[in-house]
């Protein structure tokens, strides 16, 4: 169990009273003059997400009153966690409407630090929770939460595809799962050629992360990551402003790589599989070029019209391989386009998909998760974008508009067999913190993928 909890009745513990902000006046009324005199008198302002401490008789802090959204999502309670003195803490019983485990979630989100660096004041500010499937699955995918934002914290220099690979390597130990990867020139070998183009430039040799984990009878679940551990841009190389944040251009590996170590934490009745491309965009002598010509897995032939545009070349080799095995379910995630963020700002991510009912359960799940998603089509009419005169595709749109559309559909080039297919291009990163989203990499998309593979796998037998 993470240290932002502690089991029930193991601990003094201090009260939360939750209250829905628009019933604070009436909960107010109700208190006993001590508490509506401490409340008023420090004008308290009464918004949902904010919190007061309680005084006790004594007149020191022996609770809090918490104002929940409506309806309660996570963040109220990460925000009050980033407010309580260090000690332990208890949900008042009696809190309708309120969900346990997404009360938890946020609380435990609130707890993260990024401490590789730089030893950080932690103070201990515990929930007691109960031992309940509910409270579990929270901690587990807050721990998931956090590998993700690690690795995506983790500077270029201390992780390059083979620290990925070690990452990735140790969860698969973790539950038992096959693991192998396929490293630099025998990429070429095994026909990966555009993983291996991608990645020929760098010192550190490009590899392919494969993790394999479940029973034989069970629908196939196949996750796919862009695993950039460092994107210079290649040879159209990036500005230093464009380039400052690259070493998130994982994001995508390491959000897949969480979501794969919950579905097995959670031993979900799916066949998974886990395909990574961990490549770092380099310039050297060895760069692959604009202009070149490159060969995929699948057989398309691809004209490099930028460099830059790397990530849907590794995805395309990837998702040619998880293809042809036409799993139930295939999603990919990755640190894609700027067009993307331009569009839906850093939060939301740009979902893909040919498949409506996948859209809408992926939507769906995203709300009740409390991450939302927003999707964007696969306008075919804007194929022609990406058509080159000497090879079946161009990597770069021409117009440089509709930037995240054409890079779904050269991904959907090599997506023919599977009918469950969808691309989340995503930001991976928080420009600024939040209650329960400090500054830096974020798991973006995780707690709605998970949400849509219980939803779709999860059958009730009835
Ligand atoms: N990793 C970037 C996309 C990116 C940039 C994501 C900034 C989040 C923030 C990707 O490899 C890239 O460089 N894409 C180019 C594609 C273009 C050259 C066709 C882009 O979006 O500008
Ligand atoms: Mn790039
Ligand atoms: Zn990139």
């Amino acid at each position: 169990m993470l240290n932002c909890f502690v089991p029930d009745g193991r601990s003094e513990t201090r009260p939360i009273r939750t209250v829905p902000a628009a019933q604070y006046r009436d909960w107010l009324a109700a208190q006993p003059a001590q508490v509506r005199g401490w409340l008023e008198g420090s004008s308290f302002e009464a918004k949902a997400g904010r919190s007061a401490l309680l005084p006790d008789a004594d007149g020191t802090p022996g609770g809090a009153l918490l104002l929940l959204s409506e309806p309660a999502e996570p963040w109220d309670f990460a925000a009050l966690r980033d407010r309580l003195p260090a000690g332990d803490w208890r949900l008042e019983s009696g809190a309708d409407g309120l969900d346990l485990d997404q009360a938890a979630l946020g609380w435990a989100l609130a707890s993260y630090r990024f401490d590789r660096y730089r030893k950080s004041e932690r103070k201990l500010v515990r929930l007691a929770i109960p031992a309940d499937p509910a409270t579990k699955r929270a901690n587990m995918i807050a721990e998931a939460i956090f590998l993700a934002r690690d690795l995506i914290n983790t500077p270029a220099a201390d992780l390059g595809p083979a620290e990925l690979a070690e990452a990735a390597a140790a969860v698969a130990v973790r539950f038992g799962a096959g693991f192998g990867t396929i490293e630099g020139a025998a990429l070429l070998e095994q026909n990966y050629p555009a993983i291996h183009a991608v990645g020929q430039a760098s010192f550190r040799p490009p590899r392919l992360i494969d993790l394999a984990w479940g029973e034989a009878g069970a629908p196939k679940l196949t996750l796919v990551g862009k695993g950039v551990c460092f994107d210079t841009g290649g040879l159209d190389l990036k500005t230093a402003g464009n380039m400052q944040l690259m070493k998130k251009d994982m994001g995508g590996a390491a959000v897949t790589l969480a979501l794969a170590q919950v579905v097995m934490a959670l031993s979900l009745p799916v066949r998974l599989r886990l395909l990574i491309g961990a490549v770092e965009n380099s310039v050297s002598g060895s760069s692959f070029r604009p202009g070149d010509v490159l060969r995929t897995r699948k057989g398309l032939t691809v004209e490099v019209g930028n460099t830059d545009a790397e990530g849907r070349l590794v995805l395309a080799d990837l998702l040619a391989e998880a293809d042809r095995e036409q799993p139930a379910l295939l999603v990919d995630c990755a640190t894609l386009t700027g067009a993307a963020r331009v569009a839906l700002g850093p939060d939301l991510p740009a979902l893909f998909t040919p498949d409506d009912a996948l859209a809408d359960d992926l939507v769906a799940a995203g709300r009740s998760a409390f991450e939302p998603l927003w999707r964007l089509p696969l306008h075919a009419p804007y194929r022609d974008l990406i058509d080159s005169p000497i090879a079946d595709l161009n990597n770069a749109g021409k117009s440089g508009t509709a930037g995240a559309i054409t890079a779904a559909l050269f991904l959907e080039r090599f997506v023919t067999e599977t009918g469950a297919w969808a691309h989340l291009d995503i930001f991976a990163w928080n420009a600024e913190s939040r209650p329960g989203r400090p500054k830096g990499g974020e798991a973006t998309g995780l707690r709605a993928l998970l949400a849509t593979i219980e939803n779709r796998f999860t059958v009730c037998l009835s």
